[in-house]
């Protein structure tokens, strides 16, 4: 197996070398457009193997994609971080133009691959990905909901001073402030969570969770690593092991929810072929009313998308 991660930057770097630990492919590229940083964070991670004890080979590239030649899995991780005072959005022309160029060369050297999308604004990115990539897009799909729900599900557990092993969520609409976490979907060994925490307090963990990005752009002045590039490592996982795992992904929806024509988050079955299934869980009117206002919110911003004709 063979995955390339686009971006050597933090979450690029940490995600390569997650997969790499885990031993999901035997081959990782790493490729960045600045000269020589691929190839030295490749070559520090090749220098934990003996340590860490694996033995997939990961190697670096200066933008040559024909190293990245019958890659399964693409992880696309270029583009520029959020600082503070910057949302997500602010990022559409930079990252577009970037997220168009890569896809691009990723689908000149590996046709039938998988593309997984980090790069902000996350959903519009997928969505930009899907229109250059021109292939099925139940293989273009975005990660958000992964790191949305862990953020949420280790606040749960500090809340509660349980285990996060414990704690299962849905969270779903877009990556940004209009997400939609699902308390009546979140439960904790089983055990509804609104049975364990008063409603209070869990209003503000789901506040928190909107916001969670945010958090740490103000405490670094850039935005997070580590659990993004954790995410996107097990969204490999689940492709390469066709594991059919149930994840919240950023999918592209075809009547699902009522919601056509757009890339969202949603809880969806994720395998070798990539987004095998969209789950439609039976939303309350409240919950379908969130998920709507995240799908305009997001719309928006393919619309403005749209205007540039980048892709
Ligand atoms: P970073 O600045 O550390 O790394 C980005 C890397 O992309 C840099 O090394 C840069 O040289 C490279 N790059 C830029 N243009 C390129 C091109 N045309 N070809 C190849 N490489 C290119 O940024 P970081 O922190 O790794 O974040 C990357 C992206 O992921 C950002 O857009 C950020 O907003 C997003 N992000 C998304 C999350 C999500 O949940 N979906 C979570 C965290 C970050
Ligand atoms: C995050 O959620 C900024 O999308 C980035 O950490």
């Amino acid at each position: 197996m063979k995955v390339t991660v686009v971006g050597a930057g933090n979450v690029g770097a940490t995600c390569a070398n997650v997969i790499a630990h885990k031993e999901l492919a035997n081959e990782v590229v790493l490729l960045d457009i600045k000269e020589g940083v691929a190839e030295g964070k490749a070559l520090d991670i090749w220098q934990t193997a003996p340590i860490n004890l694996y033995d997939s080979r990961i190697k670096g590239s200066t933008n040559d994609y024909a190293k990245t030649a019958g890659s399964d899995v693409v992880v696309i991780t270029s583009g520029l971080p959020r600082k503070p005072g910057m949302s997500r959005d602010d990022l559409i022309a930079t990252n577009a133009g970037i997220v168009k160029g890569v896809t691009e060369n990723i689908m000149k050297y590996s046709p039938g691959t998988v593309i997984i999308i980090v790069s902000n604004p996350l959903d519009v990115m997928t969505y930009c990905a899907y229109l250059t990539a021109k292939t099925d897009p139940a293989r273009v799909f975005g990660m958000a909901g992964i790191l949305d729900t862990a953020r949420y599900r280790a606040f749960l557990a500090e809340a509660l001073n349980c285990s996060p092993k414990d704690i299962q969520a849905v969270l779903m609409g877009g990556h940004g402030d209009t997400m939609v976490p699902l308390p009546r979907y979140t439960t904790v060994a089983g055990i509804p969570v609104t049975e364990l925490i008063e409603k209070d307090h869990l209003d503000a963990i789901v506040d928190r969770t909107k916001k969670g990005g945010g958090e740490i752009v103000n405490l670094l002045g850039t935005s997070a690593w580590y659990a993004p590039g954790a995410a996107a490592a097990q969204m490999v996982e689940a492709v390469l092991r066709d594991q059919k795992r149930i994840y919240p992904c950023c999918a592209w929806l075809q009547g699902e929810y009522g919601l056509k024509n757009i890339y969202l988050g949603v809880p969806v079955k994720l395998g070798k072929k990539g987004i095998e299934k969209v789950i439609e869980l039976k939303l309350n009117s409240e919950e379908s009313g969130l998920l709507n206002a995240s799908a305009k919110a997001v719309k928006e911003v393919c619309d403005v998308l749209d205007k540039m004709k980048i892709s």
